[in-house]
């Protein structure tokens, strides 16, 4: 198989890339991405030389690209967005443009060589659960721009398998931890900054919940939709491992052996979703998927990698350190834990 990875650099399209081509020794992959925040060559430096991979730096809003790429191709997985909240709060529209738009360039080449597309998307659809999970029938009711954009490609997306029968598949998955993540995200963040004995802000009171997945758990999920999953449908992925904000700091804090008194509550997020919780049963049952990694286990891995790699860490070129976009610093509202 000849797949088109789309946004391979990321977290999640990198730790894609490497299991898959460490899985299926016949399969060969593209990986096109416009190096953007999140991208990191580094990612994938150990297969820069592996005859089955090769890299484009290029945009999926372009439409030329796009047309020649996907042409050459079996198969497309967009992993491509702008992926990060906080980020969507504080400037939307490369939210619209790249997650949007840049799937609509997608669908159109898709349309016109009448190829497969596999779009990952997030939990976030859903927005926030008082109570019970969202499965593949339930509404999208996203709250933040970031959330409204991957929802807004669901849609689009649905209306091409549906009004000019492409194989189209949607895969959704919860909040993803393991290594070579962004550390604009909540573990990695917390990591580096306990590892500099930094205070680590939490937004609003710490309770809010999400549901986690180690990173190998969400790829091979993927593994078994690209394998089995059906045209026209959508997968939700979910370890079903809720843990609040709170708890999972302070675990990360323990396993390092480092003060609690690091913890700084500070200004909640603004539209702060509360809970994200997804049914995964159509995804065991049908495709018969199942995680490999438990929380404990996967946190600690995690932050040894992070531990190993201070210099995957030193050489990224954005300011990680306790930023609060929406508000400057000084804004710290008590040291409650
Ligand atoms: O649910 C899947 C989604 O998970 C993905 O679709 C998104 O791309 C990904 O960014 C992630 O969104 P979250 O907003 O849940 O992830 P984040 O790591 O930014 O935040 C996790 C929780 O931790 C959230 O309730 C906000 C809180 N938080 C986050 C940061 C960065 C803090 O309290 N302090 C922080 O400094």
């Amino acid at each position: 198989m000849n797949i088109l990875v789309t946004g391979g650099l990321g977290f999640i399209g990198s730790n894609f890339i490497l299991k898959t081509l460490s899985k299926f020794q016949e399969y060969t992959i593209t990986n096109i991405d416009a190096c953007l925040p999140g991208s990191n060559f580094r990612n994938l430096e150990n297969i820069q030389d592996d005859y089955r991979y090769n890299f484009i730096k290029g945009n999926i809003t372009d439409p030329k690209l796009m047309d020649k790429l996907i042409s050459e191709h079996d198969i497309i997985i967009n992993f491509a967005a702008e992926s990060h909240v906080d980020r969507s709060i504080s400037n939307p529209r490369p939210f619209f443009d790249t997650n949007i738009f840049g799937v609509c360039t997608i669908l159109e080449s898709v349309k016109k060589f009448n190829k497969k597309l596999i779009q990952i998307s997030t939990d976030e659809v859903f927005g926030s659960l008082e109570q019970g999970s969202a499965n593949e029938q339930s509404l999208l009711n996203p709250s933040s721009p970031y959330s409204s954009s991957k929802a807004s490609a669901e849609l689009i997306g649905n209306s091409y398998h549906i009004t000019y029968n492409l194989d189209i598949i949607i895969t959704r998955c919860t909040n993803n931890f393991g290594p070579r993540q962004f550390p604009e995200k909540l573990i990695p963040k917390v990591i580096l900054l306990a590892e500099q004995n930094k205070k680590i802000p939490i937004y609003g009171s710490g309770a809010n919940i999400r549901d986690w997945i180690f990173v190998d758990d969400h790829c091979e999920a993927i593994h078994n939709v690209l394998l089995n999953g059906k045209s026209g449908k959508s997968y939700n992925i979910s370890a079903e491992n809720e843990i609040d904000n709170i708890t999972i700091v302070k675990k990360i804090l323990s396993l390092m052996n480092k003060s609690e008194d690091l913890i700084e509550f500070v200004e909640d997020r603004p539209g702060h979703d509360f809970r994200y919780s997804l049914d995964s049963s159509k995804l065991r049952t049908e495709l018969q998927w199942v995680q490999k990694t438990n929380f404990e286990e996967g946190l600690k891995k995690t932050v040894n990698w992070y531990m190993s790699n201070q210099q995957w860490c030193k050489d990224l070129d954005r300011n990680y350190e306790g930023n609060i976009p929406w508000k400057n610093k000084s804004q710290i509202i008590n040291n409650k834990k």
